[in-house]
């Protein structure tokens, strides 16, 4: 068993392989955070606790004239609104007598083997080969209202422990939930990074690292989807942490929807981080007897640097938390239609595609945006899933036969969740759409939002799009989000429960999300909300890959997937190669280096098949072979970021090793033309050192690449990039 529970039962040791977490029940019934970090003895660690009279940091009543005990300086596993901790708080509840002072006590403890699970929402799950255990610790607010239970999954081998919370009404009125915030960690001692994934349409996740300072500084998203603009995933590191070294730690919200990730340094420069859903759109009325979960967090800890934490994350993301067939089976080469002729096209000119797709080495035709309703553009159709027969001038089944007559799979595209005002569906349903009664909603790309919250809307929804999956073959759904939503006022609920919609909205994405994927096993889903609008672990449960952003520029996306790449796997990463110059920056860069770039991800193509030149060819077809040649170096490989392409001018380098060290890819994009050359050099990472490696031909020492390092090739034309295979000797 990886948790501990000592002999008086009052101190928890969660262990994985290389951390570990301490919690500790003290004599007044409260539940202290004592330890998270490297693993040791399981020794109490809150000897590590100072106590004395802080002076306007007030004590519990039970406390006595015990003045040097106060909540408001105490590390605390989860802190509650209105118990004399005047810090950032984890849970906020109204009682029936509008009051919100709340403390919460230790009732009891369960341990269970395995993983648990959380009822309509996304989680890690432990594969067969994945040891894992779970502890409930129930606290109840002193005022016998409702239980809090506190939910960790640990997962020893991954190096991962999970947190949910669920809190159950047992008074005799309804309470209003204002804040659940899924996880807190109290830091006593120490400085810290934050690390945080900004941006926008078009420039997602940003690394930003900044010091933790006295007062707030939090991100996140009220948007009601994850967003572009931060991301539900942030580090916490020391501040000399680096690639390599240094203790970092992770912290992954498993939710698509609203989100708060906040670091803060309080009085004592003590720190604490919370992350869970956002209060601004969120207050749930919990009647008696009722339960309510939480979203689940994953958190993770290292000593060895970022590039070590990454590693868990993509690790257990890979082999625990994505699902179905291509989890584990190798994703098909694919080329969308949508950067190649947008929603001009008929069945005629896709068939053309296909077959220059099938020539080149594709296995997967993607017909995008603009099959359906009346749909030439982004102003009409949404919401019409039915094929517009007329402008394909075929049917889908007949399309998609003659797509796999050229030994091609079909994929489609679905915006599901919105709907445009001029459809046949809003013309009939004015009333499903996300609306505050007497005020005109805000519109986003000209649409505007399902109520996912309603059961009866979803169900029609998803009987459209099985009638649309059952009527031809079809293997691959992009299921995109365009827009922000807003307004968010659901016709069918009293005024009291209006604050659950946001999350409500969630789980009936989850809801229909799962009932897809159980009614079609084999579908490989991919993610995508105007690109990374919705790139979150929460998702991942659902689709093993996103569309990572709408910017396809080569340049552009090493920065985006650099950020990426801190909390995902590069095997959910949607990247593809698109047409020259690019639509998104107008910028040109060489065939190659988009196809590198793209490696560097899911892989695939998304530009015109008739603007391909006689030249290019041969070059897209040996892409292809090659990424099928190094796909499970790629998408199963430890990788490792050498260069950040924010902060050196250069060139950008990273790196993908097999497991077993036994092969690695280096790539390599070239920033800058030097002239009268000066020659750089990159250290490799996580080869064995004394294992004999070939490179074109010349054998190396391990230990000479990673120590002494390897010679960058000289760029001689722009944005260069290099592809360099390094293979274990007598392995070639
Ligand atoms: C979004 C997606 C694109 C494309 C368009 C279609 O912007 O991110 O990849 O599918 O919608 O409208």
């Amino acid at each position: 068993m990886a948790i501990l529970s000592n002999e008086t039962k009052s101190i928890f040791t969660l262990q994985t392989d290389h951390s570990m977490y301490q919690m500790k029940v003290d004599a007044y019934g409260v539940l202290l955070h004592t330890y998270y970090g490297e693993k040791g003895t399981p020794f109490d660690l809150s000897y590590l606790i100072t106590y004395a009279d802080h002076g306007f940091s007030g004590n519990p009543y039970e406390a006595g004239d015990e003045r040097t005990y106060s909540l408001d300086a105490l590390p605390q596993e989860y802190p509650v609104y209105g118990s004399g901790d005047y810090r950032a708080s984890a849970l906020k509840v109204r009682y029936p007598d509008g009051s919100h002072a709340c403390e919460l006590r230790y009732v009891k403890h369960q341990l269970q083997k395995g993983k648990y699970a959380l009822p309509g929402l996304p989680a890690v799950y432990a594969e067969k080969d994945t040891p894992a255990d779970t502890l409930i610790i129930t606290l109840e607010d002193t005022r016998k209202s409702f239980y809090v239970h506190l939910y960790y999954g640990v997962l020893e081998d991954l190096d991962l422990i999970t947190r949910s919370v669920c809190i159950e009404n047992h008074g005799e009125a309804p309470l209003y939930l204002e804040q659940v915030l899924s996880t807190c960690i109290d830091f006593q001692h120490g400085e810290y990074h934050l690390h945080t994934f900004y941006g926008r349409h078009m420039k997602e996740r940003t690394h930003q690292r900044i010091p933790v300072s006295h007062g707030i500084h939090s991100v996140g998203s009220s948007r009601g989807a994850s967003s572009h603009q931060h991301n539900p995933f942030i580090l916490l590191t020391s501040p000399q942490a680096t690639e390599d070294h240094g203790e970092c730690y992770g912290l992954s919200f498993l939710y698509s929807g609203d989100f708060l990730a906040l670091g803060s340094k309080d009085q004592f420069s003590q720190t604490r981080i919370l992350m869970g859903i956002h209060p601004d759109n969120f207050c749930y009325r919990l009647d008696t007897g009722e339960r309510f979960y939480a979203p689940e967090t994953a958190m993770a800890y290292t000593s060895h640097g970022m590039a070590a934490l990454s590693q868990i994350y993509h690790r257990a993301y890979r082999h625990d938390l994505c699902r179905g067939r291509y989890k584990t089976a190798r994703r098909p080469v694919l080329l969308n239609s949508w950067e190649s002729v947008y929603m001009d096209f008929d069945g005629k000119k896709l068939v053309e595609m296909a077959k220059d797709a099938a020539d080149l080495g594709i296995e997967l035709f993607v017909m995008d945006d603009g099959w359906f309703g009346k749909r030439d553009r982004d102003v009409s159709g949404l919401g019409d899933w039915h094929v517009n027969e007329e402008k394909l001038g075929c049917g889908l089944k007949g399309l998609s036969d003659e797509i796999h007559k050229l030994g091609l799979q079909f994929g489609i595209w679905f915006e599901p969740e919105c709907i445009n005002e001029d459809s046949d569906l809003y013309r009939k349903h004015p009333d499903w759409v996300l609306k505050v009664p007497g005020k005109a909603p805000v519109r986003g790309r000209y649409q505007l939002v399902l109520d996912f919250s309603r059961e009866d809307v979803r169900a029609y929804i998803l009987k459209q799009i099985c009638q649309v999956l059952d009527s031809a073959r079809i293997e691959y759904v992009k299921w995109d989000f365009n827009r922000s939503i807003s307004d968010i006022y659901s016709a069918l609920l009293p005024p009291e429960r209006q604050g659950e919609v946001a999350h409500r909205y969630i789980l009936g994405l989850y809801d229909m999300l799962e009932k897809l994927t159980a009614r079609y096993p084999d579908l490989l889903l991919e993610g995508c909300s105007g690109g990374g609008g919705r790139f979150d672990a929460g998702m991942l449960y659902y689709t093993p890959q996103i569309w990572c952003s709408d910017n396809t520029d080569a340049i552009d996306r090493l920065s985006i997937q650099y950020g990426t790449s801190f909390g995902y796997p590069v095997s959910t990463i949607g990247a593809h190669v698109s047409h020259c110059p690019n639509d998104q920056t107008g910028r040109i860069t060489p065939l190659e280096t988009r196809a590198t770039v793209a490696m560097a991800g899911t892989f695939g193509y998304e530009l015109d098949t008739n603007e391909i030149t006689e030249e290019e060819r041969p070059v897209i077809q040996q892409q292809i072979q090659e990424f099928k040649k190094y796909y499970d170096l790629i998408q199963d490989g430890l990788y490792y970021r050498l260069t950040d392409p924010d902060r050196y001018p250069a060139c950008h380098c990273w790196e993908f090793v097999k497991p077993d060290h036994s092969e690695a890819l280096l790539c390599i994009v070239a920033l800058q033309i030097q002239p009268n050359t000066v020659r750089s050099c990159i250290r490799l990472k996580g080869l064995s050192p004394d294992k004999i490696y070939m490179i074109e031909g010349r054998a190396y020492p391990g230990s000479a690449l990673m120590n002494g390092g390897y010679l960058i090739p000289n760029a001689t034309s722009e944005y260069e990039s290099f592809r360099i295979h390094i293979i274990e000797k007598n392995r070639e």
